[in-house]
C-alpha cells in the first residue's frame, strides 16, 4: 500500500488534493496532518470536520510552544520583512518538520501540499521535505488549477467544502501575526473595509501603559507577570489589539519576484518589536546600535525564505546571544491610537550617566565643559578643508571668470 501525508487545513485547495492524490497519483491512503502554530479552535473543527467527511485519518500536532519561542527570538533580531513580522514565514518551517516527523512515522512515501505555483510556502514547506527521500507534491500547482476548476470538481464530487466557506479573503492565521490576502484586496488601490480585521479595533482615544520586561533579549513578562512565551502573546494580542495597534498594510515582494498586496494584523509583535528595539537603545553602545541591523536584516531575509535552519542563521544565532546578555530591563510603552510608543526604560545595563548627560553639572570623570573647545576646533576639519581646496581648484579652472570680474 502507497500512502501520502498531506498538509492539510479542511479548506478547498487541500480537500481537492484528497481525491487527486488517489486517482491522478496513484496513492492507496492519505494521511492528512494539520500542526497547531495558534490558528483559531474553529479552525481545527473545520480540518477534523472535513477529515472526517472524507474518512481520513488526521494527525492534528501542537507545535505552538515551538513556534512561540522562534517567535521570540525573532524579537531578539529586531526581525521583520520589508515591515512585515514573518508570521507566516516563521510558522512554515515549523508546519513542515511536524508533517514530516507523521509522514515518516507513518511510513508514507510521499509528502503533498496544497499551494498553487505562486506563494512563498511551496518554497518554504519543500525546502524542508526534500531534504528528506520522500516524494514532494503540488498537485494545484502540477496540475494547473484555478480556483474555479476546483470548486466545481468539489462540486461534482460532492466533496465537503460549504459554497461560500472560502470567504472574500484568504486568512491565514498564526499565534504572531493574521493575514489577510486576495479579493477586492489585489487590488492596491482598494481602500479595506474595517471588516478585513478581527484582531484590532478601530482605534478610540483611550490608552493604556504596559512594561514589558526582558531578559537576554527575550521577553519574560508583562506588566511584572511573568508567562510562558505562548501566553504573553496570547495576552498582548488582546491587549494591543484593543488599541488597534499592529495593522500593516504593505506591497511585498514574494521571493518569486511578485509583488502583492497583503494586510497583516500583528498587535503582540509590534509591542515586543517596539519595546525590544528601545531597550536596545538604551543598553548598546553606539556602533553596536549602528552594526546590529545589518545582522537584523539577514536574519529577517533568511526568515522570511523559510530558510530558519541555514548555517547563516547559526552564526547570527551567535551575534544575538552575544549581544542580548545586556538587553535585560523593562520598558514601559504607551498604546494609544492604533500606535506603540516607548515611553520609559530602566535596565542595570544602560550605558547611560545622568550626570555626564545633564546640564546641570560641569564637571564629569574629571573632564570639564571647557575641555569640549579643542574637539570642536578639530570637528569637521577634514571636510573644511576639503571644500577650501575644491573651492580653489575651481577658481584655477577659471581664470576669465576671476579677471573680467569687475568688482
Ligand atoms: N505573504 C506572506 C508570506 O509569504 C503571508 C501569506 C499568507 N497567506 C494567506 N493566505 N493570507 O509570508
Amino acid at each position: 500500500m502507497t500512502s501520502v501525508a498531506l498538509a492539510f487545513s479542511g479548506g478547498l485547495d487541500t480537500t481537492v488534493c484528497v481525491p487527486l492524490l488517489k486517482e491522478e497519483y496513484g496513492y492507496d491512503n492519505v494521511v492528512a496532518v494539520t500542526v497547531d502554530v495558534g490558528q483559531p479552535e474553529a479552525e481545527f473543527a473545520e480540518a477534523r470536520e472535513t477529515a472526517d467527511a472524507l474518512g481520513l485519518d488526521i494527525h492534528v500536532i501542537d507545535a505552538t510552544a515551538e513556534f512561540a519561542s522562534l517567535c521570540f527570538d525573532s524579537v531578539r533580531a529586531n526581525a521583520t520583512y520589508q515591515g512585515y513580522p514573518l508570521g507566516t514565514a516563521l510558522a512554515r518551517p515549523i508546519i513542515a518538520k511536524a508533517i514530516l516527523e507523521v509522514a515518516e512515522e507513518q511510513g508514507c512515501d510521499a509528502i503533498a501540499h496544497g499551494c498553487t505555483g505562486k506563494g512563498n510556502d511551496q518554497l518554504r514547506f519543500e525546502t524542508v521535505w526534500r531534504g528528506s527521500d520522500l516524494d514532494v507534491i503540488a498537485p494545484v500547482r502540477e496540475l494547473g488549477l484555478t480556483r474555479e476548476w476546483e470548486v466545481e470538481y468539489a462540486a461534482e464530487r460532492n466533496l465537503p467544502v460549504e459554497a461560500g466557506n472560502e470567504g472574500a479573503w484568504s486568512i491565514d492565521t498564526n499565534l504572531w501575526s493574521r493575514s489577510v490576502e486576495g479579493g477586492q484586496l489585489e487590488d492596491p488601490s482598494h481602500i479595506p473595509s474595517e471588516d478585513i480585521y478581527d484582531w484590532t479595533q478601530t482605534p478610540d482615544g483611550s490608552e493604556e501603559l504596559v512594561e514589558v520586561t526582558f531578559e537576554d533579549g527575550y521577553p519574560v513578562a508583562l506588566n511584572g507577570d511573568g508567562l510562558s512565551a505562548t501566553a504573553l502573546i496570547e495576552e498582548l494580542n488582546a491587549l494591543a489589539g484593543a488599541y488597534g495597534v499592529g495593522r500593516t498594510d504593505m506591497l511585498e515582494d514574494r521571493m518569486l519576484g511578485l509583488k502583492v498586496r497583503e494586510n497583516y494584523e500583528h498587535p503582540a509583535a509590534t509591542v515586543l518589536l517596539t519595546a525590544h528595539e528601545a531597550l536596545e537603545q538604551f543598553v548598546f553602545t553606539k556602533t553596536e546600535r549602528d552594526f546590529k541591523p545589518q545582522i537584523d536584516d539577514q536574519w529577517a531575509q533568511t526568515a522570511y525564505k523559510g530558510l530558519v535552519d541555514a548555517p547563516l542563521m547559526n552564526s547570527l544565532e551567535g551575534y544575538l546571544d552575544a549581544s542580548q546578555e545586556k538587553v535585560t530591563g523593562t520598558v514601559t510603552v504607551k498604546l494609544q491610537g492604533g500606535a506603540v510608543r516607548p515611553v520609559a526604560r530602566e535596565s542595570e545595563y544602560g550605558v547611560y550617566s545622568e550626570n555626564a548627560a545633564s546640564f546641570n553639572t560641569e564637571t564629569v570623570d574629571g573632564i570639564e565643559q571647557a575641555d569640549a573647545t579643542g574637539v570642536a576646533k578639530y570637528h569637521g576639519f577634514q571636510e573644511r578643508l576639503a571644500n577650501q581646496v575644491a573651492a580653489s581648484a575651481a577658481a584655477a579652472e577659471k581664470p576669465e571668470l576671476s579677471t573680467d570680474g569687475g568688482e
